[in-house]
């Protein structure tokens, strides 16, 4: 391994150079107008995959977005990972509020500023010159990969599901590696073993063909802004509970070993509060803030839009109200019930003066494994190689919805290596990646092939409990 971390403390600045360039391609998936750049940014990953020595190198079409792949298979003996990443990232807005421009990545004491940078161009761009810093100096891996990084990961892995069931044998492998996760914090390097589902709505109401004078109707009819005002404040209670009935029925209870294990990590509940700018805190009163973002499910408004919101004002009745929505689900919940859970109540609730419309858009299952896994123990000996210190043990509130299907249709566990911050704006502006986090984890990955390829290729297919 000496060569091997020699090579990546030796090229850390041509690493810097690189990702700087993934960064500059604007691959939104969400926005039309990106499509070519998505496409061109699927063709820089390939590239890139080629140059560091990968074979089969490809991109992979897909209704939507294409897939960049590429393998090396040589490690006779030794099990197989799938590295799974997203090369897609979410769009921009607000603008203004960058300080430099987002895909002009910028180096600020020691960060690297640009959208992408943590999620997820910096850890797939890892995992890219791990394996190179292998394939350079030994002109082997110790371990065979099978690289799999998407373009469509922030709208849902709308396609990815289909391209697995279809491509099983190519992507036969014992266990996946995701590094699209965080830290818990600066200088605690850990491995995630949960994370929430999601399932995601919008809702439509109207009142009226079209906008009223507010003085000539106001009165006569229903105003379909304070209609959904109304629906929405049926949603959660006081307490922070989801009113949606049955949405808890499947809720996997958090063990007493859990809560004990969360208490131990350092969290600071005031320091958090004042970092989000938040008055007070709120979620379910009988949790702690660690409980409630990770390990129980929630219910948000991600937007409004009705009436008039311009300069001034105008008596207006609007004709429309649109919402959009989402709950975070935790395991057992399954978004295909939770849909229709919702659905049901959000009719039950709405009254007949308005017309309601119920849109699903994307989701996921949440997703847990088993501490106890092989392939989680090898990780958390490359995280404590690369970074020097030992990994804590943390779920995650986000989702990443093709967690499970790895688990349903290729019947392997993943392991999530993720180097983000908490604090590193991903969907903000401003994202940012710590780059000593970044070089760590170019070492630590490095170390997490070696440790997975000293295991016994045989009996390394070890499932992963729940969902
Ligand atoms: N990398 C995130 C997932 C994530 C977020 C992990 C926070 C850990 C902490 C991923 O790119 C993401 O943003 N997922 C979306 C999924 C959605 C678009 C279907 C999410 O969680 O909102
Ligand atoms: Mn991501
Ligand atoms: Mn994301």
């Amino acid at each position: 391994m000496n060569n091997v971390i020699d090579f990546i403390n030796t090229n850390r600045d041509r690493f810097l150079d690189e990702l700087k360039a993934y960064l500059a391609i604007p691959s939104v998936s969400a926005l039309a107008e990106h499509k070519d750049d998505v496409r061109r940014c699927a063709e820089w990953t390939a590239g890139q995959m080629r140059e560091i020595g990968l074979e089969n190198v490809r991109v992979a079409e897909t209704p939507g977005h294409p897939i960049a792949c590429g393998e090396w298979l040589h490690a006779e003996g030794a099990p197989t990972i799938l590295i799974y990443g997203h090369y897609d990232v979410q769009p921009v807005d607000p603008l203004d509020q960058w300080i430099s421009p987002p895909f002009e990545a910028t180096v600020r004491d020691g960060d690297l500023f640009a959208r992408g940078a943590a999620d997820d161009k910096g850890q797939v761009f890892m995992h890219l010159k791990a394996i190179e810093a292998h394939l350079k100096q030994n002109g082997r891996l110790p371990v065979n990969v099978k690289v799999l990084i998407e373009g469509e990961e922030e709208v849902g892995s709308t396609h990815l599901e289909d391209y697995i069931r279809q491509e099983k044998a190519a992507l036969a492998s014992n266990v996946v590696v995701i590094s699209d996760t965080g830290m818990f914090a600066r200088g605690v390097p850990s491995i995630c073993y949960g994370l929430r589902g999601l399932a995601y709505f919008q809702i439509d109401l109207r009142g009226t063909k079209s906008d009223l004078h507010s003085g000539s109707f106001g009165g006569a009819v229903a105003n379909p802004a304070i209609v959904l005002a109304q629906v929405l404040a049926q949603m959660k209670d006081r307490s922070g509970h989801v009113k949606v009935p049955g949405f808890y029925d499947d809720v996997r209870a958090l063990t007493e070993q859990e809560r004990a294990e969360f208490k131990r990590l350092p969290f600071d509940e005031k320091s958090y509060r004042k970092e989000l700018g938040a008055p007070r805190l709120f979620g379910e009163s009988e949790y702690t803030t660690l409980e409630r973002t990770w390990a129980r499910p929630t219910f948000d408004v991600n937007g409004l839009l009705s009436g008039f919101t311009g300069e001034g004002a105008k008596t207006v009745i609007p004709a429309t109200a649109m919402a959009k929505v989402s709950m975070r689900l935790v395991p057992n919940q399954d978004p295909d019930r939770i849909a229709a859970l919702f659905e049901a109540y959000v009719k039950k609730i709405t009254p007949k003066t308005v017309e309601v419309k119920v849109t699903r858009m994307h989701g996921g299952k949440p997703w847990m494994t088993d501490l106890d896994s092989p392939f989680v123990q090898a990780a958390g000996r490359a995280i404590e190689q690369g970074f020097g210190k030992r990994a804590v043990f943390t779920r995650e509130g986000g989702s990443i919805p093709i967690v499970s299907a790895f688990q349903h249709e290729l019947g392997i566990p993943s392991v999530l290596f993720g180097i983000g911050l908490p604090e590193e704006n991903s969907h903000a502006p401003n994202e940012f990646l710590h780059l000593d986090n970044f070089y760590g984890g170019v070492l630590a990955a490095a170390f997490l092939y070696a440790e997975i390829g000293a295991m016994p290729e045989s009996g390394t297919a070890v499932p992963s409990v729940g969902e």
